[in-house]
């Protein structure tokens, strides 16, 4: 059986996905007994979803079916057979990993790509007969797909409270519409977008560290809607004002004093650390094993972002008891 002359072409079903529209055809070699229908499910179909082809009025007695993508029917063109006897499924050089043919059947073609676009014929083969069969086609045509938006930004890394961000969507187009969203929700478009009516271009006056992200930027026309890949700021701040652990301040004499100093900071802050204004150490903790009362005095932790350019300090006085007389006031509090 060669390629189909159509004059019984009746068209069934036209789809107007969002991305694609499949049109159902369905030719017949005369004469058939049931009609043999080819139903696409869902009727509605954009690039990425699944279509399953259901194969209506299957004849009986069958010894198997192949599936071809286009109307050659030839090695080339054969996706995948399945053979009644035996329940075998057959793979050829048309198959791409995505299409399933069922015992009834039909076929579920998963992942559905640009390249999917097409007819398909379904040949029936009837047992005792290898030279007939029934046939049935359908076609995808893809609409123009949006293609896939990307943002893009003066400055990945801003200071917090101090850069100007400009995000803006790419590609440009009068066609589209543009919108904006941070962590799944859309972003309101006053006042923060400077830029209202075509709303491409997202200004951000400032930006905290809870604004990292992700942003996405979605283009729309009428058929439908594509996003951009997220993007993440890294915003930089801190260091804010450090605090030391533990608090409390009396020691005894010939306790372990181990203090630890943070600061929330991004990137992490540098540590320093100062006693009585003498420098001690870089780093967040101090330690000093069994002090005596010449620990006494003022303990500073500096702290500093060279990102931001910022520094920030805190301190403590530590106050040691002397040793064992019995000094019942010594004991920290
Ligand atoms: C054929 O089998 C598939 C998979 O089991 C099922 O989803 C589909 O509904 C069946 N088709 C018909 C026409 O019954
Ligand atoms: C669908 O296609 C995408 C991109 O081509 C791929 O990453 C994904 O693994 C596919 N999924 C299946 C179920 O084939
Ligand atoms: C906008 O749409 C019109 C008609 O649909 C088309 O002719 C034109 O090329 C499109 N412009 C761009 C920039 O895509
Ligand atoms: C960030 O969010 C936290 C909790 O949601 C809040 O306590 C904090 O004040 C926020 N910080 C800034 C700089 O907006």
């Amino acid at each position: 059986m060669g390629p189909l002359s159509a004059p019984h072409c009746t068209q069934h079903i036209t789809w107007k996905g969002l991305l694609l529209t499949a049109s159902l055809l369905n030719c017949w070699n005369p004469p058939t007994t049931a009609q043999v229908t080819i139903e696409a499910q869902p009727p509605k179909v954009s690039a990425g979803k699944d279509v399953l082809l259901l194969v209506h009025n299957l004849p009986q007695n069958l010894a198997g079916y192949i599936w071809y993508k286009g109307q050659i029917m030839d090695l080339y063109h054969y996706i995948t057979s399945y053979v009644v006897d035996g329940q075998t499924i057959i793979y050829g050089p048309a198959y791409s990993g995505r299409e399933t043919v069922y015992s009834n059947a039909s076929l579920l073609i998963q992942n559905v790509t640009r390249e999917d676009a097409g007819s398909y014929t379904l040949h029936i083969i009837k047992r005792g007969d290898r030279t007939r069969g029934v046939t049935g086609y359908f076609t995808f045509t893809l609409y123009p797909k949006l293609p896939k938006p990307y943002i893009t930004i003066n400055n990945l890394n801003p200071r917090e409270n101090k850069d100007v961000l400009a995000f803006t969507c790419e590609p440009k187009s009068e066609n589209y519409t543009y919108m904006w969203w941070l962590d799944g929700q859309s972003l309101p478009v006053s006042p923060r977008v400077k830029r209202p009516i075509e709303n491409r271009i997202l200004i951000l006056p400032s930006v905290t560290r809870n604004e990292t992200g992700p942003y996405e930027c979605e283009i729309r026309d009428q058929d439908g809607g594509m996003r951009s890949d997220p993007v993440t700021l890294n915003v930089l701040y801190g260091p804010d004002l450090p605090r030391i652990y533990p608090s409390f301040t009396y020691y005894r004499s010939g306790e372990n004093l181990d203090l630890s100093c943070f600061a929330d900071s991004n990137p992490p802050a540098q540590y320093s650390w100062t006693v009585n204004g003498k420098f001690q150490l870089l780093g967040q903790k101090l330690s000093i094993p069994q002090i005596t009362t010449k620990h006494n005095g003022l303990y500073v932790c500096s702290v500093r972002n060279s990102a931001t350019g910022k520094e920030s300090s805190t301190s403590m006085t530590v106050k040691v008891s002397g040793p064992c007389h019995g000094d019942l006031t010594g004991s920290h509090s």
